[in-house]
């Protein structure tokens, strides 16, 4: 939830006056993306969607604290129409410009104040078509059902906000819907309500979520409620005409929660859970807060695992900037590896050396992808998991695994950067591991096999 404020250009007017908050929070992928001068900690999201129109009205209620002295802010929304903008109760001044919107109150915002805009909007939300090709945002199937995945930036699509990992929140989220239908997101439901041939899903998430992890299913979802040993609530929802297939699987998530729990700590979260749509809505399996999403082909036992370790590793521990998405996809591939070993007795030393075999990881650093369109390439994964190996390779097993507790831990619920990393892994182990990190994790070069 902490944010570091750009710095914003001035105004040219005297005296103490706030200047606007920046419009970017300067990532190196998508500069605009995020805001500066606020930090969101909550948001209220009423939301009221018709599959037969693909319509949807949304009412968002932002509540943040200033980080600056602020004559206007910036807020993150791709399409949509605004209807109106209240600062603290009173109307606001509000512009759009390409995928910004500027709130301008109509008075300054004091440096620490806590402040609440409700922005009202509607329209036909957008399915983004991402640099590598892959669909995201909003996602509506022929027959109306509509899915909402946000990874880098989807989730623009159909809210307002600060929409850069930086600035993470609690979210509450209502979705009407008409009868017959399902209202699925994250966290846990907070009550359900028909009145009129429609009904109201209410979902919340106290702890803190960036918001390329939000989603949100309408369909005609079937829901399930278990728990894990220790009490953890896990909500499973499957769409009818993948359920039979899923069943098996869904059933594993108790086990899968419980053996991360057992290698990585604490679960993060007050919930968990999946959501499985049929193949074709969207090409890939996300780790969304608590409830990843998979289409039928990816629903598998491996992948199941890879979004199921995100939740420590992405969701709770944050990347502070998009550069640092390995952090996130090394950590939920090494869990594969971790996986194939116990339960499949394949040895992570061979899941390396078919990694290191695979030139597809050499294409470039993990620390340092090219551009946006190789942000979910296979170095990100494959060598950004080989990293973590050649790590417990120079600090040996315990350290390691205290490493790997300890980094869960201190990062809880926050952010954290490569830099981050390299040095609470020196710090934990005491060595210095420059060569290391010259070679795996910023060379551009294959070294030979070790
Ligand atoms: N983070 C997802 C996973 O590894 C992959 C998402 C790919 N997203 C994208 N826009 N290409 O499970
Ligand atoms: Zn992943």
């Amino acid at each position: 939830m902490l944010l570091v404020a750009t710095a914003a250009t001035a105004t040219a007017c005297t005296g103490v006056q706030g200047t606007p908050g920046a419009a970017g929070l300067r990532d190196p992928y998508f500069p605009w993306l995020g805001n500066g001068g606020y930090d969101v900690r909550h948001y209220r999201l009423a939301l009221d969607y018709d599959p037969r129109t693909g319509r949807l009205e949304g009412t968002a209620e932002i509540t943040a604290r200033a980080t600056q002295d602020l004559s206007a802010f910036h807020l993150d929304l791709r399409g949509m129409t605004v209807e109106s903008t209240t600062v603290d109760g009173a109307e606001a001044a509000a512009n759009r410009a390409g995928t910004e919107l500027t709130v301008r109150p109509r008075r300054d915002i004091d440096k620490g104040a806590r402040f609440r805009t409700v922005i009202r909007y509607s329209g036909l939300p957008q399915t983004v078509t991402d640099a590598d090709g892959s669909k995201e945002g909003w996602l509506r199937a022929p027959d109306g059902d509509a899915l909402a995945v946000g990874e880098p930036l989807g989730s623009t699509t159909w809210f307002p906000g600060n929409h850069h990992p930086a600035d993470k929140a609690a979210y509450d989220i209502t979705v009407t819907v008409p009868d017959g239908h399902a209202a699925v997101s994250n966290g846990e439901p907070a009550g359900e309500r028909a009145r009129g041939g429609r009904t109201a899903f209410a979902w919340r998430s106290a702890e803190p979520m960036a918001s390329y992890l939000v989603t949100l299913a309408v369909g005609e979802f079937r829901t399930a409620t278990t728990r894990t040993a220790a009490g953890l609530s896990v909500v499973t929802a499957v769409d009818p005409a993948v359920a039979k297939e899923s069943s098996r699987l869904l059933g594993e998530i108790p086990r899968i929660v419980e053996w991360g729990t057992e290698r990585f700590g604490p679960y993060p979260f007050s919930s968990a859970g999946a959501i499985v749509v049929p193949a074709g809505e969207v090409g890939y399996a996300l780790e969304t807060q608590t409830r990843p999403v998979f289409p039928l082909d990816r629903f598998d036992e491996t992948t199941l695992v890879h979004e199921v370790a995100h939740q420590w590793f992405g969701n709770s521990v944050t990347p502070a900037s998009w550069r640092d998405i390995w952090l996130s996809e090394g950590f939920a591939t090494y869990a594969e590896w971790m996986w194939r070993q116990e339960s499949g007795g394949f040895p992570v030393h061979k899941s390396f050396r078919e990694a290191f075999a695979d030139e597809e990881n050499w294409e470039f650093a993990p620390a340092a992808p090219p551009n946006a369109e190789h942000l979910f390439e296979a170095p990100v994964y494959g060598r950004g998991a080989m990293v973590l190996h050649k790590v417990r390779l120079a600090v040996g097993d315990e350290v390691f695994f205290a490493i790997v507790r300890g980094w869960a831990a201190k990062y809880r619920h926050a952010n954290a950067s490569t830099g981050d990393f390299t040095a609470y892994v020196e710090e934990k182990s005491g060595q210095d591991l420059a060569a290391l990190w010259a070679v795996w994790l910023y060379g551009a070069r294959k070294p030979p096999l070790p």
